[in-house]
């Protein structure tokens, strides 16, 4: 059978792992699927420069209408990031019929809605794990793990680049812009690390997970925020002293119908789930009125981890392409939920 034909859309950190991943595991990629995965074409900001990951140099390109208008391919896999050109190219995508996944939780904390909105007309999916906890399938575990259940709070680290930075910084006194340094070449920040410190980007996936979790729309102009460039291996050094770590932490608690988010650096008891939660890795305590507690943990940040979630997402388009228009028995998880506050 044909394999499925991708259109990616990046090839910086998170796409080299994608196009890397699906080299690796084609054989398996093709038991699960039924057919093969083939990238189609490449979109890049410059063909010449170096990658990290061989490609054959004819898949790469710098027009996107190469991928958007390209008949051949059924699915975008969009891991270049920012709002624009990004929101525009994805939405044509949909609008040509053509299944979406991403990465990008800035432009699903901001625009989710509205993308999926168009989605659901035109009979497409969009999926999105990637865009929160990297390597966590959180995202799969709100929509159909707990489908039975009432989430009401959820607390949790969800930025790699900080608890990475706060690791290095408490247990060997790293200076911050040396940790932070260190994050960027490890491929784990954003490319623009403001979001990260200042964390804005914790509160775009604290905005995501609420949003699931709680069935219900959120503006991120209702998510407290505070970073942790004012932190100093001092204080993490007087915290310890005390008996706490500190972390940054998101909180998005449900109470009644208000719902409350909230980002910043909090100091956790050290016997605390989360306080042991160090370097890259993040974890989400999800709390259901009938389960009680549970916590998922994994590697926040990274190519590998991230581009994992990447490719399971296309695994479940595949599947449902499969299944035809009406037979979506797999997961539409991340659609219906989101449609309040779509722009049509
Ligand atoms: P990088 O900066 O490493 O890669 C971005 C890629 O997109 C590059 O290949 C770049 O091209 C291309 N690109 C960017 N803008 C354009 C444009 N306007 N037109 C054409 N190509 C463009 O980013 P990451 O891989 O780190 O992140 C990608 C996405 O994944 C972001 O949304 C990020 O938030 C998200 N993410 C990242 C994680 C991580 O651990 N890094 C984890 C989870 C999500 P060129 O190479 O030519 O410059
Ligand atoms: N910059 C992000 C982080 C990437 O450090 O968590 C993963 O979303």
């Amino acid at each position: 059978e044909e394999p499925i034909r991708v259109g990616l859309m990046g090839l910086g950190t998170v796409g080299s792992g994608v196009v890397r991943l699906i080299e690796d595991h084609q054989n398996d990629l093709c038991h699960q699927t039924g057919q093969g995965v083939s990238i189609e074409k490449i979109l890049v900001r410059d063909r010449q420069k170096e990658r990290k990951v061989a490609v054959d140099p004819s898949l790469l390109t710098e027009r996107p209408e190469e991928i958007l208008k390209n008949d051949r391919i059924d699915l975008i896999v969009e891991v270049m990031g920012g709002i624009e050109p990004t929101r525009s190219y994805l939405r044509e995508a949909l609008e040509n019929g053509k299944h979406v996944v991403t990465a990008n939780k800035d432009l699903m904390a901001l625009h989710g809605a509205e993308l999926l909105s168009v989605a659901a007309r035109k009979g497409c999916d969009v999926f999105y794990e990637a865009s929160v906890a990297g390597g966590i399938p959180i995202l799969r575990a709100l929509a159909e793990g707990f489908s039975s259940d009432r989430i009401t709070k959820m607390v949790g680290i969800v930025n790699g680049t900080t608890n990475y930075i706060l690791t290095e910084m408490a247990r060997k006194g790293t200076p911050f812009q040396s940790a932070l340094a260190r994050a960027q070449e490890l491929g784990y920040a954003e490319s623009d690390p403001t979001s990260d410190v200042e964390g804005m980007d914790a509160a775009r996936k604290m905005a995501i997970l609420a949003t699931l979790g709680f069935h219900m729309d959120l503006s991120l102009d209702e998510v407290t925020v505070r970073g942790i460039s004012g932190v100093t291996p001092e204080d993490l050094r007087f915290a310890a002293q005390l008996g706490y770590v500190l972390k940054l932490v998101g909180i998005a608690a449900r109470n009644g119908e208000k719902v409350e988010v909230v980002v910043e650096p909090a100091l956790l008891p050290q016997a605390h789930p989360l306080a042991a939660v160090d370097g890259v890795y993040n974890a989400v305590c999800v709390y259901g009125e009938a389960v009680g507690e549970t916590m998922f943990y994994g590697p926040g940040a990274g190519a590998m981890p991230t581009a994992t979630a990447v490719v399971s997402d296309l695994v479940t388009v595949v599947k449902n392409m499969r299944l035809g228009g009406n037979g979506r028995a797999i997961v539409a998880p991340y659609r219906e939920k989101r449609v309040k506050g779509a722009d049509e």
